[in-house]
């Protein structure tokens, strides 16, 4: 067996959602799964799609082109030129891919050797540290501060910079932090990947849902950088995470090394979806549904943020800018507790989420899943359903909490 592969623990948050589905009882605040379905449009256009194909006899039954079908490939590409006035070729500059999760192993792959170094904000998406590893790169983990609301400080980044930095990941809005990156700081990190020669990678896929700021992306420059890979998915905006289908836009070597890699791991995507989803990426009534859904994911993360800085368990430095996520420090709890509990599991996250589990019934991941940073923390959805939110207030209010 692959020594690698066996120090890698099972994805957790995964984990505990089972847990979580398996007692009625239990508030699961423990998975990225959006609580509203695709928008409305979705069940008739592919109902309307496969009757189509049915009707003319030319089911999708044959392989998809393994950049994914044109049509959707043009979508993509007309979004970014909706958004930013910049439009990468769809021949060349886009591949479709299985979620935003193959294309950071894509991206890695493609970008870098064994033992070049990945800078990886620290806490951030626990994916990238993973896939760093399983590839026998080295993740160069660079925490970040809740005084900068968790935005990685450039000069962190520069001190973290050598010879063999290939990669610097950037998810914002961020996942697990609710961190926003401003235009500023992409500019500083932009001119540090030029003159340094990596390649930013941003993974935009909770893009959909900043609060009370926009959301920058390196093309509000005007250009599409050379050094820029950016990746993004219908899982989360559009909360089609069955579909398993997202994309990476980069520079033609960058696309061109994807493929070839994509092609010999999967052949391609299945087909009988792709155009569907492609027709949903420029319609004014999906975009339409998108922003009503963000907004009540915003008033989820006011609503949970006010009852758990209520309490004195918990401490929660900054309001979430973006993303589905709350991410309290939880040494207060932890501190409340008993010596026996303390002694259960190595960092005051594991500790907490388990006594929140196990006494309250509310499904929490502990935040050293997302990085030695996050061991004080554990990480709390929003994105649920608004009685999920209601039922985890009012066992929020409850008293005692730490017996
Ligand atoms: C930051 C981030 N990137 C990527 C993914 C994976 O997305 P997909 O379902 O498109 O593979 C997730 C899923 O939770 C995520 O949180």
């Amino acid at each position: 067996m692959n020594r690698v592969i066996q120090e890698i623990p099972h994805y957790l948050s995964k984990k505990i959602a089972d847990l979580a589905a398996a007692d009625p009882e239990v508030i699961n605040l423990s998975i990225g799964e959006p609580f509203f379905g695709p928008p409305g449009q979705v069940e008739k256009r592919f109902a309307a799609f496969i009757q189509e194909q049915i009707s003319r006899g030319i089911l999708p039954n044959k392989y998809a082109p393994s950049r994914g079908e044109p049509s959707l490939r043009l979508a993509i590409a007309d979004r970014y030129h909706r958004l930013y006035q910049l439009k990468p070729n769809p021949e060349t500059e886009v591949l479709v891919t299985h979620g935003a999760a193959e294309a950071i192993w894509l991206s890695v792959l493609c970008l870098s050797e064994i033992g070049d170094e990945i800078l990886i904000p620290d806490p951030s998406y626990m994916l990238y540290e993973t896939v760093v590893r399983l590839l026998n790169r080295v993740p160069v983990r660079i925490p970040t501060r809740v005084e900068n609301e968790f935005v990685l400080d450039p000069e962190d980044v520069k001190a973290a910079i050598n010879d063999r930095t290939r990669i610097l990941f950037i998810n914002s809005p961020e996942n697990p932090t609710g961190a926003v990156y401003s235009r500023e700081v992409f500019r500083t990190l932009g001119t540090m990947a030029e003159m340094n020669g990596f390649v930013i990678v941003h993974d935009e896929v909770y893009d959909g849902f900043v609060f009370g700021q926009p959301h920058y992306n390196l093309l509000c420059e005007a250009s599409w950088p050379p050094y820029l890979v950016l990746i993004n998915s219908f899982s989360k905006r559009y909360a089609m995470m069955g579909w398993r289908l997202g994309w990476m836009t980069a520079a033609e070597p960058v696309i061109s090394a994807a493929l070839k890699v994509h092609t010999n791991l999967t052949l391609n995507l299945g087909s009988f979806h792709q155009e569907v989803a492609g027709t949903l990426l420029n319609d004014s009534e999906v975009e339409q549904d998108t922003i009503t859904h963000a907004g009540q994911i915003g008033r989820q993360l006011t609503i949970l943020y006010e009852a758990l800085e209520a309490r004195e368990e918990f401490h929660i430095a900054m309001q979430p800018k973006g993303g589905f996520f709350l991410f309290p420090d939880v040494r207060p709890y932890y501190q409340m507790l008993s010596r026996e509990w303390q002694q259960k599991y190595p960092t005051p996250g594991e500790v907490v989420a388990t006594h929140l589990f196990e006494k309250h019934k509310i499904a929490v991941v502990p935040g050293y899943v997302y990085g030695p940073a996050g061991a004080n923390h554990v990480r709390v959805v929003g994105a649920v359903a608004a009685i999920d939110i209601e039922r985890a207030c009012e066992r929020l209010q409850n008293q005692p909490f730490t017996q």
